[in-house]
């Protein structure tokens, strides 16, 4: 493969929309399949990760349409769903490419079905850890079986997996690691059991699904950082659900608007669901010149959505403490952009969760902003890893690589933009994973 070549640009310029976000997208299938009779989903982008998640729900047996719009890549889709116990055995594996949200949260919902189902995946979700979801899973009585290593002396659990679920029973649970997807497939599974689950979090992660749930009339209820919830009730479809646009995939704009001068962009219609938004935040800390318009709620009440606008800005350092990471976990990767750019030092805390994301990001990022002549040291405390940049006024092309992670990919591109002289970067087809109409946008905005 050729590799992809980056050019700094002049300026930013221009108002978009953002295709539906991707973790509300995955969950918006899931439970209108779980729930009886039409839910028509709109606004549903068309990336690889999401369609991994129609895929699957479709050979699951639920009937699901999609038209797509003529405009851009999005999609509406009528979902046939047909209540919890309407999925149907499927003999044949299910694929689910590297989409870590598809997998995880699958297996939530497959462990309240009476049938066994093969869960395989694409090379780089097949190094990805599964015990911190299979282990509550199988306290909640599904029987699971995955490829097991031993890594570090530690017993992990990698796909392929099978599960055979049903008769689950409620579970009150302590969560060992921030991740919305494990919370997810917990919550997922807890529909299907008698009694009482209980989910509690050290530091909060995103709430897309108990928002979800609550809109399709869950018996659910959220107190600081426990989310109870009483399963066997059927869920209550809202009839239609628009996705609002997706605040990772605009956080790339937020930082190469905010980085390049003379430039004014407005971003369309996102999500502002404060378990989300860390980013702008952390870019108003950073000195951004960025404005929010809240535009309310969406959906009876689903998710606040609003616009944003961002413009050239002279950006300082800034320290992100552990318990805002999983807030901006997605956005880190460009971040260490910003900070790379920013005057003086910056500490990003407690940061370990970037190893175990499609490639190991502290790895990839580092790499690669080091060879473009950023000044990026991880080091290892009692909390964890923390990521420290010391800002430098100007970033020089170089050969980087994505290391096949949409993500690095995407930051990398934003990299080379700001950076001077031409950046290569050697695979970019993996930003198809969750942003596939990003080289659209960008020319629209640099043009
Ligand atoms: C996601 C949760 C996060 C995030 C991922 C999407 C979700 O993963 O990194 O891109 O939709 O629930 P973890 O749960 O592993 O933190």
């Amino acid at each position: 493969m050729r590799p992809f070549v980056v050019e700094p640009v002049s300026r930013l310029k221009g108002e978009i929309s953002l295709l539906g976000d991707k973790s509300i997208s995955h969950r918006s299938i899931i439970l209108s399949s779980l729930s009886k009779g039409l839910t028509v989903i709109k606004n549903f982008p068309l990336n690889k990760d999401c369609l991994f998640t129609l895929n699957a729900f479709n050979k699951l047996g639920i009937k699901i349409i999609r038209k797509n719009n003529p405009k851009d890549l999005s999609a509406t889709l009528e979902i046939y769903g047909s209540g919890f116990f309407g999925l149907k055995e499927q003999k044949k594996d299910i694929f689910v490419g590297d989409s870590g949200t598809t997998l995880r949260l699958l297996l939530g919902v497959l462990a309240g079905q009476d049938f066994k189902t093969r869960l395989v995946s694409g090379k780089s979700l097949s190094q990805r850890p599964m015990s911190r979801v299979t282990n509550p899973l199988r306290m909640m009585g599904s029987k699971i079986q995955a490829r097991s290593l031993i890594r570090n002396t530690e017993t992990e659990e990698y796909p392929p997996l099978t599960i055979k679920g049903g008769d689950i029973s409620a579970l009150t649970y302590k969560m060992p690691v921030a991740s919305a997807q494990v919370k997810s497939a917990i919550l997922l599974a807890a529909l299907y059991a008698d009694g009482t689950t209980k989910v509690t979090e050290d530091f909060k992660t995103r709430d897309h699904t108990e928002r979800m749930l609550k809109l399709f009339k869950a018996n659910i209820s959220i107190k600081k950082n426990t989310v109870t919830l009483k399963g066997k009730k059927e869920l209550v479809s809202p009839g239609t659900i628009t996705v609002p646009g997706d605040i990772s995939s605009a956080a790339f704009f937020m930082v190469l608007a905010a980085l390049t001068e003379n430039s004014n962009i407005k971003l369309r219609n996102l999500t502002l669901n404060p378990t989300r938004a860390g980013i702008l935040n952390v870019l108003k800390k950073m000195g951004a010149d960025v404005r929010i318009n809240q535009l309310g709620l969406n959906m009876r009440g689903l998710e606040p959505v609003g616009d944003i606008i961002v413009r050239e800005s002279s950006l300082k350092a800034v320290k992100i403490k552990k318990r805002e990471v999983p807030f901006l976990i997605d956005e880190l990767p460009i971040l260490m952009v910003a900070a790379s750019l920013a005057k003086g030092r910056s500490v990003f805390e407690g940061v370990g969760e970037l190893r175990v994301k499609e490639t190991d990001r502290i790895r990839s990022m580092s790499k690669n902003l080091t060879k473009m002549g950023a000044k990026v040291a991880v080091s290892k405390t009692k909390d964890g890893e923390n990521i420290i940049i010391e800002g430098v006024k100007q970033l020089k092309g170089a050969k980087v690589r994505s290391f096949g992670d949409h993500r690095t990919a995407l930051s990398m591109v934003v990299a080379g933009a700001v950076a001077a002289g031409k950046t290569r970067i050697d695979d970019v087809s993996c930003i198809n994973k969750s942003f596939p109409d990003f080289f659209d946008l960008f020319n629209r905005l640099t043009n």
